[in-house]
């Protein structure tokens, strides 16, 4: 689909490039997006580390209404650079990146690994379908007597019918379009017995109306092994908030490298934008050095492309990126021109 089949009126992109490498990645990406011929208003928003150093805040009411205008949001990577303590710890992930997720209602964070070539996972092809609103991500806990020896710490994991139905109702979704057609619930249902219960009760009410999709569980410290041994027997694999946290980095690792990990927030139902993102940090040791690998950042906005209606164009950036997959140590805009040269 062109931009013109997807509508007359360019869609409209909330990006925010934020700390580190995120605004080089961005660029690459949208250097790429162009170059598929793609037309998008793009408005940039500063939000991140350094905009909260400069001005205190995080992510005001009114920013935050205003994204909720846009057709997608795009963004690099936010976060002091590791070890600097000016910005306290979940600042800016529970007051940005979560706040984002949470109140935008992206309740999946869909996570696609392919294994590039020389990697563990060379020849794999699998989608981490990660709940993203709720599991131990949904701030429920505190404190009593805090600082003092008696003290008292609870984090909860919030579970709820819903959230969880509607996220394994999406990974069926997923699964039937696939050629696998294949479905695993990764949990610790044998210890986490009330979460993990209801997990296996939603996914296996939901796959009732799923008989063509072929389902099985693993528990998620087994998964670890099976992603570093057998990388290949997933095809859609659905998962909690933390463990699909965890899963990804080292589904990512085993892929070729966190460089290649894109992801989607999505709000299935579009009641509001929903945003994309690459799945690693904002890297300040290699930040402005132009040498930070974009692949993570195109293949999002390939998914940001084709969740906006460009079908081919996101197709064709991901066939491009997988061409140029080993010009990895390539510098930055280099990696960008190649992708960009091959649409
Ligand atoms: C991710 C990140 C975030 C998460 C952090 C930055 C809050 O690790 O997107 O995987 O834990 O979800
Ligand atoms: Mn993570």
């Amino acid at each position: 689909m062109t931009g013109d089949e997807a509508g007359s009126r360019a869609q409209r992109v909330a990006v925010i490039g934020g700390d580190g490498i995120g605004p080089e990645v961005l660029r690459e990406a949208l250097k790429v997006v162009a170059a598929a011929g793609v037309v998008l208003e793009i408005t940039d928003y500063d939000l991140g580390a350094d905009h909260f150093l400069r001005t205190g805040e995080v992510l005001t009411d009114e920013t935050l209404d205003e994204l909720r205008g846009y057709d997608a949001i795009l963004l690099g990577a936010v976060g002091p650079p590791v070890g600097d303590n000016s910005v306290p710890p979940g600042t800016l992930e529970r007051g940005l990146l979560l706040r984002m997720r949470f109140e935008l209602d992206l309740y999946v964070n869909l996570r696609p690994f392919t294994g590039v070539p020389g990697s563990i996972a060379e020849g794999a092809d699998f989608v981490v379908v990660r709940e993203n609103t709720e599991g131990s991500y949904a701030g429920e806990g505190g404190f009593l007597r805090k600082g003092t020896p008696g003290e008292v710490a609870t984090q909860g994991s919030v579970n709820t019918r819903f959230g969880v139905e509607r996220c394994v109702r999406f990974a069926f979704d997923l699964a039937r379009e696939r050629p696998a057609r294949r479905l695993t619930l990764v949990h610790k249902t044998n210890v986490l017995t009330f979460a993990g219960d209801l997990w296996s009760r939603a996914v296996q009410d939901v796959a009732q109306e799923y008989p063509d999709v072929a389902w099985d569980y693993n528990h998620v410290d087994a998964a670890c092994i099976y992603l570093v041994e057998q990388p290949r027997r997933y095809d859609v694999i659905v998962t909690d908030n933390l463990f699909g946290d965890i899963l990804t980095d080292l589904a990512g690792a085993v892929s070729g490298g966190i460089g290649f990990a894109a992801s989607a927030n999505l709000n299935p139902d579009r009641t509001g934008p929903s945003m994309f993102e690459p799945v690693h940090g904002a890297a300040h040791d290699i930040a402005g050095q132009g040498r930070a690998n974009p692949l993570a950042a195109i293949v999002s906005a390939a998914l940001m492309v084709e969740h906006l209606g460009h079908l081919d164009a996101g197709a064709r950036i991901r066939e491009a990126v997988r061409a140029c997959i080993d010009i990895g140590s390539d510098s930055s805009s280099a990696i960008g021109d190649a992708v960009a040269e091959r649409l």
